[in-house]
């Protein structure tokens, strides 16, 4: 591993934040919550019943106020500085976003919308989506937003989960010059679902629309309500939103956040890892529809009274040099992107972005996912020009914001491209052995957190039995994380990609389960195995092994059917690379598939230490499956 170099600091020395979180997390974070503005009080700081933690417990908190109604005195500063994909342009103040939340939740409130009800967002990147998720965070409804690159039946699943109560779309969205016809998948998706009283309308694109019954238009909502919504207090532990993720059974989950903690969370993170000041402009080019857009494009900007930029569309549509010109042109000072984009722009060559001003650039991070060290020195070299410190920021959908970071706004250390550094300031992470002991340095583990910290999910929606098998039942007290990692003789973190069966595919987290699940229900399909192998941009590539049905004949048409069958179960970011038609899987003698085997023959490499790795299963078995499989597909 390399040694520690790239020390770039930013001023910031505050060595007593890391001394007080190490004396007393409870009251540290408690410190840290009294930043933001409180209706009232808490009564207890942290109320842990394992594995359920409770934050701020008697406190009172709005996030919507938090995020707006504090910020009113600069009612002129820019909140969003919006690029669409085919080049308008627009500037939303505080002020104005203010204004638009609270006429939203007046008419969200009209509907009937109550405390507690769910509200399903899915919009493309638009500032009506911030709009929207605010306006049900201003009255307490839950919102659960969508990716809207989700299909008909995936948006289906997760509105039966949520028992969402309306929905708020648009006519459509551009990506790479095609509309997405979101109102039609909402309509395919709520068909026959009657709890489902509204669907709110925004016009982006203003293609026809089938209209229904059901549907209303944001603009007429926004133009007959009322001006005024007072934000609603809400006890700290209330459910702020669902997040639904993949995990490694067949249906997604539905990450549960409260409000009080989750935000304390955020606003601390957000301030000690992007050293904000009120000059910054600052970029983080995640979707909205996944929790870096929740946590880091939504609330945490917004707490801190940020101005940032937020665009639609793809980051290389129209052209390549799409980022750059967007950094040049608002002299964005703190840009956060993920490593597959980053792979992406490296391999597009050096001269455009080269061609470029970014000397506005004094900080970058990245997310989501394992940075390869050539890569993180591009970006330090190529993009950060030698200046800026970069924050390799590992966290989760379930941690609510980052918990391995370096923190530029806090501290400098000496940075180690691909390593996300140390823990944030009041979280305890380790890396174990299979027994729950801490690993000698340098050597693999699982990564878990073995205390609660205020980002942490409240429960998985409607499933607290489930939230207690997935993350606490492989180690009693300690929260699995699912990852592996090392923690070298510095004791700096290295992520070592997932220990379950989660594929990472361009930073987009999908379950093996949900795709295996949507590959069987094809009428032809016996069986079927999917694993993920490296992909040079993407990360990891999908690869399914199916066994047909007998009689059924493999054809491309089949192959077709079977691919476009999981983009409409799933979403197009599932689509496999690449499809293996094989006799038989290689299982384990308790059934289970051996993955890793599959991984190894899909990429073409030697078996090499699988047979250590699969459990039930002798060496002489899997070295057969595996030359019986490698002959079948070569
Ligand atoms: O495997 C880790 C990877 O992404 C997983 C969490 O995915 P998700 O809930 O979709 O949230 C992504 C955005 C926070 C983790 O379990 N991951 C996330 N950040 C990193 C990472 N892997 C390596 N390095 C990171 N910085």
């Amino acid at each position: 591993m390399e040694p520690a170099k790239f020390s770039i600091g930013l001023g910031n020395n505050d060595a007593k934040i890391r001394s007080d979180a190490s004396k007393d997390y409870v009251e540290f974070w408690a410190s840290q919550a009294k930043r933001l503005s409180w209706f009232k009080a808490w009564d207890t700081t942290l109320e842990w019943n394992p594995p359920f933690a409770r934050w701020f417990v008697g406190g009172k908190i709005n996030a919507s106020y938090n995020a707006l109604d504090i910020h009113q005195n600069q009612k002129d500063k820019p909140a969003i500085l919006w690029e669409g994909e085919n080049e308008e342009r627009h500037t939303i103040t505080y002020g104005e976003l203010f204004s638009d939340v609270q006429k939203v939740s007046n008419g969200l409130k009209s509907l009937g919308v109550e405390k507690g009800d769910r509200v399903t967002i899915y919009l493309p990147m638009v500032p009506e989506i911030m709009v929207a998720m605010l306006a049900c965070a201003r009255i307490g409804a839950i919102h659960t937003v969508i990716f809207s690159g989700f299909s008909a039946a995936s948006v289906h699943d997760r509105v039966v989960d949520s028992q969402s109560k309306i929905i708020i779309t648009a006519d459509g969205g551009y990506r790479r010059g095609v509309i997405v016809k979101l109102k039609e998948v909402v309509d395919a998706a709520i068909e026959n679902l009657d709890f489902v009283q509204n669907v709110i309308v925004l016009r982006r694109t203003k293609i026809p629309i089938s209209q229904n019954k059901k549907d209303l238009f944001w603009e007429d909502i926004v133009r007959d309500s009322p001006d005024v919504c007072g934000a609603e207090p809400l006890e700290s532990t209330h459910p702020l939103y669902i997040l639904y993720t993949s995990g490694t059974t067949g249906k997604p989950k539905g990450v549960l956040h409260d409000t009080g903690g989750y935000l304390t969370h955020l606003h601390s993170t957000f301030r000690w890892a992007f050293d904000i000041k009120d000059s910054d402009v600052y970029f983080c080019t995640a979707d909205i529809g996944w929790v870096t857009g929740h946590s880091y494009v939504a609330y945490g900007p917004l707490l801190c009274g940020a101005t940032q930029v937020m665009y639609e569309g793809a980051p290389d549509y129209p052209s390549q040099s799409r980022m750059w010109d967007i950094l040049q042109r608002y002299k964005v000072t703190i840009f956060y992107t993920t490593p597959t984009a980053l792979r992406m722009f490296m391999k597009y060559g050096d001269a455009i972005p080269n061609s470029f001003d970014l000397s506005s650039l004094r900080l970058l991070g990245t997310v989501g996912e394992p940075i390869n060290p050539e890569v993180w020195k591009w970006y330090f070299r190529t993009i950060g020009k030698d200046k800026c410190p970069i924050i390799d920021t590992w966290w989760q959908t379930e941690t609510g914001g980052m918990m391995l970071s370096p923190l530029p706004g806090l501290e400098t250390i000496p940075l180690k491209p691909g390593s996300a550094t140390f823990p944030i300031p009041g979280v305890d992470i380790a890396v174990v052995d299979d027994a729950g002991k801490e690993t000698l340095p340098d050597t693999k583990g699982y990564l878990v957190i073995r205390k609660p910290w205020p980002g942490m999910l409240l429960t998985l929606w409607g499933d607290d039995e489930k939230y207690k098998s997935v993350y606490w039942s492989k180690y009693s007290g300690f929260y699995y994380t699912g990852d592996y990692a090392i923690k070298d003789g510095d004791g700096y973190f290295w992520l070592l990609g997932r220990a379950d069966d989660i594929l990472k595919i361009a930073g987009h987290r999908i379950g093996t389960a949900e795709l295996e699940s949507s590959l069987v229900s094809h009428r032809g399909v016996a069986e079927a195995a999917v694993c993920g192998i490296p992909h040079e941009i993407k990360g990891e590539a999908i690869i399914a092994f199916l066994v047909l049905k007998e009689g059924i004949k493999v054809s491309e048409t089949l192959q077709n059917e079977v691919m476009s069958k999981v983009r409409s179960d799933v979403g197009a970011i599932a689509t496999p690379q690449q499809i293996y038609f094989v006799s038989k899987l290689p299982k384990t003698r308790s059934g289970k598939i051996m993955r890793r085997l599959l991984r190894a023959i899909a990429s073409n490499e030697k078996i090499g230490d699988v047979s250590t790795l699969e459990d039930g299963a002798a060496v002489s078995e899997i070295q057969a499956a595996f030359d019986d499989i490698k002959n079948q597909i070569s």
